[in-house]
């Protein structure tokens, strides 16, 4: 049914596949074929180590039998129910996302589709709880691309379909050390001092909007493609108490930062909080399907108990997907890749460390987990970034190739490059793939003065 010979695919595809995120004449896709655990190979068998999870997701690694087998036995089941209706897997996957919240303590689950939708429905279910519109959300922060998730997203994805985005959304500043707005002068303020400034700078603009007018503040609990940016000790906390404070919702986007990525299940509970909202995807199945989930704590989901909640999505809770996430949850499980993510850390955090101590084009490198981040720049005093904000450079461009010549897939934003491997990933596997980028960053240092 599906014959077509590996030399005929990428032109077909460019024939016919409209590509996001791209300038339509300049995209020339690998042309994948198979993957298994960590790696993955072109139609050419050329190997390449997955150090970004194809796209941030697939926690679990490539190929894992025991999701596919479940996929393949719903799918003979039952492929499809009405959103109206439950089945047997909706009803365990709900239990089984609901369980592995914070303390449990977000127990009731509407699924989507994908991030996004996700964070649609959060910022709705928000709006209807509180009866206020306003959504505070950071300025480096990515949180989909729909029309209100990418009002929400604080990064210059939203500039092109600006003003027709989400109206109510204002943005505030991340607490970014290595770039920290209030402390140019200042950069040896303790942490507890550089906590305190980034949460006075939000209580102010909380008072400026009005308290009473803001429904939520929506935030990664771990900053994605914006910049790995880990919050200070004490800072989560306090965005929890200023949400208790003035009756706002905390909703945490945990669509790239959950699943075993920073070694907990979700990046809220490196803080111990516990948000109202949580909004997850990508590791939810580890991308075998498309789900997204916005678990909430019961008291938002009563305030629709005699009101009806006006959304819905065809696709919500599809039991393929759900058995895929069902399945995924239970190898996270059984493989105990959490606290495989959680023991693997420190060996990144040394790894990366080392980068920076012998390439003078590293001007920072940050790490919770599996989930890193190497900040390159022209100049370290001055901290020039190596590519301009929101764009590309030449090294930033060379340095990506040179990787994927070498058979590591990674992903470059702007002037940095993540490090977000499949969970499953070892020590050597992981120096195999910084070998790589030891390597490359040859190529940046001629440009680092
Ligand atoms: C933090 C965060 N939120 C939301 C999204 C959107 O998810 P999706 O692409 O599944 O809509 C992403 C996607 O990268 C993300 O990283």
């Amino acid at each position: 049914m599906f014959d077509l010979p590996d030399d005929e695919i990428l032109p077909l595809s460019k024939d016919h596949i409209f590509y996001t995120w791209s300038a339509q004449a300049r995209v020339n896709p690998i042309v994948v074929q198979r993957a298994k655990g960590v790696y993955f190979w072109d139609v050419n068998d050329k190997r390449y180590l997955d150090f970004n999870s194809m796209t941030m997701c697939v926690n679990i690694g490539h190929g894992d039998e025991r999701v596919i087998k479940a996929m393949q036995e719903q799918a003979a089941a039952l492929p499809y129910a009405a959103p109206g209706m439950t089945t047997k897997i909706r009803a365990l996957a709900s239990k089984a996302v609901a369980d592995v919240t914070p303390g449990g303590k977000l127990s009731k689950i509407l699924f989507t589709l994908g991030g996004a939708d996700a964070n649609e429905n959060a910022i709705k279910l928000a709006r209807g709880y509180t009866g206020r519109f306003k959504i505070l959300t950071r300025y480096r922060s990515y949180h989909g691309a729909t029309m209100g998730s990418m009002a929400a997203t604080g990064d210059p994805r939203r500039h092109m379909w600006e003003p027709g985005t989400m109206p109510g959304v204002v943005h505030f500043l991340d607490p970014y050390r290595y770039r920290s707005t209030f402390h140019r002068t200042n950069p040896d303020i303790s942490e507890e001092e550089f906590t305190r400034d980034y949460l006075n700078h939000l209580e102010e603009i909380i008072r400026y909007e009005g308290p009473e007018t803001i429904a939520a503040i929506l935030m990664e609990s771990v900053t994605g493609t914006n910049g790995i940016i880990i919050p200070p000790e004490g800072y989560m906390q306090g965005v929890r108490a200023l949400c208790d404070k003035y009756g706002i919702v905390m909703i945490a986007d945990e669509v790239m930062s959950g699943f075993g990525r920073t070694g907990k299940w979700f990046a809220v509970e490196h803080w111990n909080v516990i948000p109202d909202i949580m909004t997850m995807a990508k590791g939810l199945t580890s991308a075998y399907a498309p789900l997204g989930a916005v678990a909430m704590k019961p008291e938002i989901a009563a305030a629709f108990d005699e009101r009806v909640f006006e959304s819905g999505l065809t696709y919500t809770s599809h039991p393929v997907s759900l058995a895929a996430a069902v399945a995924n949850i239970h190898v996270m499980r059984e493989d105990k890749l959490v606290e495989h993510a959680a023991s693997l850390g420190p060996a990144l955090k040394r790894m990366l460390s080392d980068l920076g101590e012998t390439h003078p084009s590293v001007g920072d490198v940050r790490s919770i987990g599996l989930f890193g981040i190497v900040e390159l720049v022209r100049n370290r005093k001055t901290k020039e970034p190596m590519a301009p904000w929101n764009g590309s450079s030449p090294e930033m461009t060379v340095l990506r190739k040179f990787c994927l010549d070498h058979g590591l897939f990674l992903y470059t934003h702007w002037h940095t490059v993540l490090i977000i491997p499949p969970l499953v990933i070892n020590e050597a596997q992981l120096k195999e793939g910084l070998d790589v980028l030891d390597q490359a960053l040859s190529i940046t240092d001629r440009a680092a003065g």
